[in-house]
């Protein structure tokens, strides 16, 4: 969950390339960074030595201290930290250097046999300064670099790690960088004037389009040339060259201040994007579904409340049952798996590993794969047998809000595909666009900013909402949660009496999600409960009602209603965050944008 970053080439200015390559990564893990580069040629010094600054927290707009802004350097390795093993202090950061100072590595993963292999090092007299799993990569090196050249130490090295690894390693005789990985995502810039290596394509796209993604078991050596090798042995093989279909400036926050608010604004496009042009491809999963002898969707946080809303959406709308489980619990269901199965992961990154785990087994089972993933070129992308691309763009707050929007929109059209009324799914997504540009009006943000300010306060929120939003409310909660740190707690309104009514008091704040459907009437009396126990009431729907003490109005567009809903929710726990005094909503405490280990 960390994020890497390399740079090797003929411009002298690689340190600085590397820091601004970590800060577009930065979403990837924030607790610690750091830069490793190579001092220039000295008279009469026969080694040459890293130059390594390291720091704890955030590197936001920071620049490089006077030792690596001063070094004309073509060569740098960089990494900012989402901690596993060791606390967050600067001497746990990457890179970490080996006992002669002449290695410098950085890593995303987590070496399962660190232990053994630590054990052998130090009998070897190998001396170790830091916590974590990852120092131990860099002696591994050390150690087989003693009786062969740079390629082959790291194959050698690295072939012995268990785990989901991803390494770039520098070498100060050598003028290559190497990488190498079995799991988390790397993925190789061909430049014109050098080469990147970076964690996603988000610190790629500023140097180049023309990108290689390694796939599992790879080894990239980058220096004058580009070299892909498999593992373990070596072999050289040929690279797959994707191009990037987005621009570095869709990258940047432009006017707003956070990629929170950025990407909650570029939701309408989103919305309309899918309903005028993904036809074709949810037929294509409709056709899919309807072959399979039982389907599964399964996801994690956000995307797992797309998942369960894929269930009521397919049950309500096409009369489909549909499994659905979160990610972390499904490689305890997979038992019942068969060649027949259809299975639907759903995921942002296309790198959790707790939706890549249980999919890579399925696969084993000859489950067909029909994934929904944001990032193309992921690990989800390259395993699934269909996919359909989200296109959201590049999601950089941690916070995820429109590859939501996105996952609900093509889940509606596909279930409308399923009844063969494409037509009406397309009708009901551009009104749910159209109403997400009012409630993003000035007017409407301010109103959900008031009721933000009013329970500022409260460390306890409920969030209740019955079938399809009861999905809203999870997602809801989850959104509140992880902006504003508040103990919100989603859940389905019949749950209520039989345990939740406990913690509800005077002024404790229950958001309604009031829907003009079937459920419309039970929530309402779920609403009148609480405000009887002397709940604080927030009703979002389309019709008003006397036990909402403040109401905020959404469309009424049948299962499409729950986008507006959640928009709601999204506006709402970012004005939180802010009321709260919550600095950086984008970059949320102990969190990282795609959970990369177990
Ligand atoms: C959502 O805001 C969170 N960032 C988190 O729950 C996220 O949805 C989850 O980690 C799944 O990520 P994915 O969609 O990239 O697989």
């Amino acid at each position: 969950m960390c994020g890497i970053f390399g740079y090797v080439g003929n411009h002298k200015n690689a340190a600085n390339s590397v820091l601004e390559g970590l800060k577009t990564l930065e979403y990837r893990g924030y607790d610690s960074w750091g830069i490793a580069a190579k001092e220039q040629e000295a008279k009469g010094k026969e080694h040459r030595e890293f130059i390594v600054e390291k720091h704890t927290g955030k590197i936001g707009t920071k620049t490089l201290g006077p030792q690596l802004s001063a070094l004309g350097t073509s060569l740098a390795i960089g990494h900012t930290r989402w901690a596993t093993h060791g606390g967050v202090t600067e001497t746990n950061a990457h890179p970490h250097l080996d006992c002669t100072k002449q290695i410098a590595l950085v890593h995303n993963g987590i070496v399962e046999n660190f232990n053994e292999l630590k054990t052998e090092l130090i009998k070897k007299k190998h001396v170790f300064v830091s916590q974590t799993d990852t120092e131990v990569i860099v002696h591994l090196i050390e150690e087989e670099l003693k009786t062969k050249g740079f390629v082959t130490a790291v194959r050698d090295a690295f072939n012995q790690l268990q785990g989901m690894n991803a390494i770039v390693v520098a070498y100060a005789p050598s003028t290559e960088i190497i990488a190498a990985k079995t799991g988390s995502p790397l993925a190789v810039g061909l430049g014109d004037d050098g080469y990147v290596i970076a964690s996603d394509a988000s610190g790629i796209v500023k140097h180049t389009k023309k990108v290689v993604f390694l796939a599992d078991y790879q080894m990239a050596i980058l220096g004058d040339t580009f070299k892909l090798l498999q593992l373990p042995d070596g072999k050289e093989i040929t690279p797959h060259i994707d191009m990037l279909d987005w621009t570095f400036e869709n990258s940047m926050m432009g006017k707003y201040p956070h990629f929170f608010l950025k990407e909650i604004h570029e939701q309408p496009q989103v919305i309309k994007n899918i309903a005028l042009t993904y036809g074709d491809q949810t037929q294509k999963f409709a056709n899919l579904v309807n072959k399979a002898y039982g389907t599964f969707m399964v996801g994690c946080g956000t995307a797992s409340y797309a998942a369960l809303a894929g269930t009521y959406l397919f049950s309500s709308i096409a009369k489909k049952h549909v499994n659905f489980t979160i990610g972390s619990e499904f490689e305890y269901l997979e038992d019942y798996l068969t060649d027949k199965t259809l299975l639907i992961p759903i995921s942002q990154s296309g790198e959790t590993i707790d939706v890549i785990d249980p999919v890579a087994k399925a696969k084993k089972k000859g489950v067909t794969v029909a994934a929904l993933v944001n990032v193309q070129g992921s690990t989800l992308y390259r395993l699934a047998d269909q996919k359909i691309i989200l296109g959201a763009g590049q999601e950089k707050a941690v916070v995820a809000t429109k590859s939501f929007m996105a996952m609900i929109s093509v889940l509606l059209l596909t279930a409308y595909s399923l009844r063969q009324k494409q037509e009406l799914a397309k009708e009901l997504l551009l009104k749910a666009a159209d109403n997400v540009t009012s409630l993003l009006q000035e007017d409407s943000k301010n109103t959900i900013k008031k009721i933000a300010e009013k329970v500022k306060k409260k460390e306890h929120m409920y969030i209740l909402g019955r079938g399809l939003s009861y999905a809203t409310a999870l997602e809801a909660s989850l959104k509140i949660k992880e902006s504003s740190y508040v103990h919100a707690e989603g859940f389905a309104g019949g749950e209520l009496k039989h345990g939740v009514m406990a913690l509800i008091e005077e002024g404790t704040p229950c958001i309604i999600y009031a829907p003009n459907d079937e459920t419309y009437q039970a929530i309402i009396s779920n609403a009148q409960e609480v405000k009887a126990r002397g709940a604080f009431i927030i009703g979002i729907g389309p019709r008003t009602n006397p036990v909402f003490d403040e109401f905020i109005e959404t469309a009424d567009i049948k299962e499409a209603t729950m986008i507006p809903q959640v928009l709601v929710a999204q506006l709402f726990a970012y004005y939180l965050a802010l009321a709260r005094g919550i600095k950086d909503p984008d970059k949320p405490r102990n969190l990282a944008k795609s959970v990369t280990v177990k």
